[in-house]
């Protein structure tokens, strides 16, 4: 049952995390309120190695592994997952992806945690992209991306027991790990082990440092076969052992065929390529063909007070594409940034009773997703350190670069008992999975699926220069980008009932609306205009999961297995597209989901369901 505000547990709530308190001892941290050390006085590296890597016999398993899967309890300094990276770099095969799961209660501050992986020798290289991405201190699911290795980690933040319960997927290996199992209790019992089971499959292994009864009687329990060997270092004993348990329920899809080379199927696209799936796209227009071409569009949170499962999404939304981002090199792709933060203005009535609500929320709580610069009733001002202005057709363009595209239709999609098949320029083509990512555009083959509602837009690009700093966009009613080669874009016009095309008048609509920012706006000269459809569902949220089972010719209920939707993306492609592009390929492989099911509901097309058309 869900409770409070759509988190299914209150204390899975969004919530800021106090940093753990360390002391230093000749360079080795200690936990101060577990009287602890994070690893092993004498040789650390070495434990590792012996007690995780070779008792999960990763090396070899790395060698044959096409996706492979690792969790572990304590993520503490990062020094275990800091080793596996480099086993990995040595001996996956190239293209192979690694999903690195850990739990943890009581994160490091990223200075203590920098302190311990130099004092270890960890590569430098390594150090610095864990800080660069290093999470907000704040409770729920933080992905981290490797891309050079094809790896990615997701840290989940909070107490052990309800954060595991949190998380979606399967995984290959555990490391458990945590402080002496008398000083950790938490860590070290049969809820913690039963989710440990519960998120593994036939032939998973586990390796610990300890041989504790109590913790070897609790494994079998779940399921576990525990065996006892020689200890590290100086300890005696220690366990490794194997899952004896459920076979996975499908396997994974060789072959996906992605309708729509917009944000929504070039993210998904890609995240299915890195994960060993060959992928094609299909689209007549081309990458950014559509809404997806949009010359000047902001990736900003989507805040509210009283929805933090939203307000989740959000700073899961931001993490994703700035990762995205960081990864085309983005300071490679000339025109691709066009600004850094965004200052909202509460200036129509309703914005400024929704942003004074923000103000009694706890920045902190959401991720430091923002900042207070005026708490002023009538016209709040809000900072979002972490929002961009981005040319979202170029974005897509450098996207689509290394994926294989078809420059034609999925004319209908057919879901039959050996799976999904679509009709493309008169030939019928076979695929494991299909994801419908058409955005506004009908589909045929899709009846009993939701529909979202189609929402015309237009932006306008003006000459000179407007009184605004020369980094961060403005928004409030509507937005304007910093100036490029002597030009502003701002938008956005937001016209139900379709397809219009450019119009004047939503020029005249859109210098009116911004003439806050400059009043001399309303006499710029035009240089420029922009139109694409939103697509739109009746919250504000996308459909993204799999097909609605529907009622075929007999009158019986037929399951869509194989086929997924990906659309009604709205205004807010650029949060959320690149997220659930990750979400949607981890859950077809069966990996380790990026989101909590508390969060992957909101967008599940199922909530249509009852509604039908919304
Ligand atoms: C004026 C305006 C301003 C906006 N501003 C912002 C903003 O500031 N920030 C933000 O995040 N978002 C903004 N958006 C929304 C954003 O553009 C969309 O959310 C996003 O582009 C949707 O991406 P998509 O991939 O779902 O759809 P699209 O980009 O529309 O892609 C769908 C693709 O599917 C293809 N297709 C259709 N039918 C078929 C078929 N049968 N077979 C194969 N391919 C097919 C189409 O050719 C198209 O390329 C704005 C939108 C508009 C219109
Ligand atoms: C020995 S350290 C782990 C070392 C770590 N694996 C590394 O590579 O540095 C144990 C970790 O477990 C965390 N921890 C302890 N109790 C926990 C709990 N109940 N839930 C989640 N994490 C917990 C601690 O905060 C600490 O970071």
């Amino acid at each position: 049952m869900q409770g409070e505000r759509g988190f299914p547990h209150p204390g899975l709530m969004p919530t800021a995390l106090a940093p753990a308190q360390l002391s230093w001892e000749q360079d080795r941290p200690r936990s101060l309120a577990y009287g602890d050390v994070y690893f092993s006085e004498r040789d650390p590296v070495g434990e590792v190695h012996t007690v995780f890597i070779e008792a999960n016999d990763l090396p070899a398993r790395f060698r044959a592994a096409q996706r492979f899967s690792i969790g572990e309890t304590g993520f503490g300094t990062g020094l275990n997952f800091s080793l596996t990276l480099e086993a990995w770099r040595q001996h996956a095969p190239p293209g192979a992806f690694l999903s690195y799961l850990s739990v943890e209660a009581h994160p490091l501050k990223p200075s203590d945690l920098a302190r311990s992986l130099h004092v270890l020798a960890v590569p430098r290289n390594d150090i610095r992209r864990l800080l660069e991405q290093y999470p907000p201190s704040v409770t729920g699911l933080h992905r981290l991306h490797f891309p050079e290795e094809r790896v990615v980690l997701t840290l989940v933040y909070g107490d052990a027991t309800p954060a595991l319960a949190q998380v979606r997927g399967s995984v290959d290996a555990w490391f458990l790990d945590g402080f002496a199992p008398s000083r950790n209790p938490e860590m070290w019992n049969l809820a913690v082990f039963r989710q440990v089971a519960r998120l593994s499959r036939d032939g998973t292994t586990f390796g610990t440092f300890t041989a504790s009864g109590q913790v070897r009687r609790d494994l079998e329990e779940v399921g576990f076969s525990v065996q006892k060997v020689s200890g590290f270092g100086g300890k005696r004993e220690r366990c490794l052992g194997t899952f004896r348990g459920k076979t996975p329920s499908s396997r994974p899809p060789r072959t996906a065929a992605v309708a729509g080379a917009g944000i929504a199927g070039l993210a998904v696209a890609a995240a299915l390529r890195d994960r060993g799936v060959a992928v094609t796209v299909f689209d007549p227009m081309g990458p950014g063909g559509r809404a997806s071409g949009n010359p000047a569009a902001l990736l900003t949170p989507h805040l509210t007070a009283g929805e933090p499962a939203r307000n989740a999404l959000s700073l899961a939304g931001i993490r994703a594409t700035r990762a995205l981002v960081q990864g085309t090199g983005s300071d490679a792709v000339p025109g691709l940034l066009l600004a850094r933060g965004v200052e909202h203005r509460g200036l129509a009535a309703q914005a400024a009773r929704r942003l004074t609500r923000l103000l009694t929320v706890d920045p902190r709580d959401t991720g430091d997703l923002f900042s207070v610069l005026s708490r002023r009733v009538d016209h709040p001002v809000l900072f979002y350190p972490d929002a961009l202005g981005l040319d979202l057709g170029r974005f897509c363009e450098h996207l689509a670069r290394d994926l294989p595209l078809e420059r034609r239709a999925l004319d209908r999609l057919r879901v039959t008992p050996d799976g999904p098949v679509c009709d493309i320029a008169g030939r019928s083509r076979s695929f494991d999975t299909v994801i419908i990512a058409t955005g506004a555009a009908q589909t045929a083959g899709l009846g009993g699926q939701p529909q979202p509602a189609v929402v015309g837009g237009q932006m306008t690009r003006v000459s000179g220069s407007l009184s605004m700093s020369a980094a961060r966009a403005l928004t409030g009613q509507g937005y304007c980008l910093p100036e490029r080669d002597g030009q502003h874009w701002l938008g956005a016009t937001y016209r139900h009932g379709g397809v219009h095309g450019i119009r004047v008048e939503d020029n005249t609509d859109n210098l009116r609306h911004l003439s806050w920012v400059d009043r001399g706006l309303v006499h710029a000269e035009i240089t420029d205009a922009w139109y694409g459809e939103r697509a739109v569902f009746s919250d504000r949220l996308p459909a993204v999961g799999p097909f609605l089972p529907v009622v075929d010719s007999h009158g019986c209920l037929s399951h869509q297995d194989g086929a997924w939707l990906n659309l009604g993306y709205g205004s807010r492609g650029l949060l959320y597209a690149p997220l659930l592009g990750h979400w949607l390929a981890d859950r077809i492989c069966g990996l380790p989901e990026p989101l909590p099911a508390a969060l992957s509901s909101l967008v599940n097309p199922a909530r249509h369901a009852d509604s039908g058309v919304p």
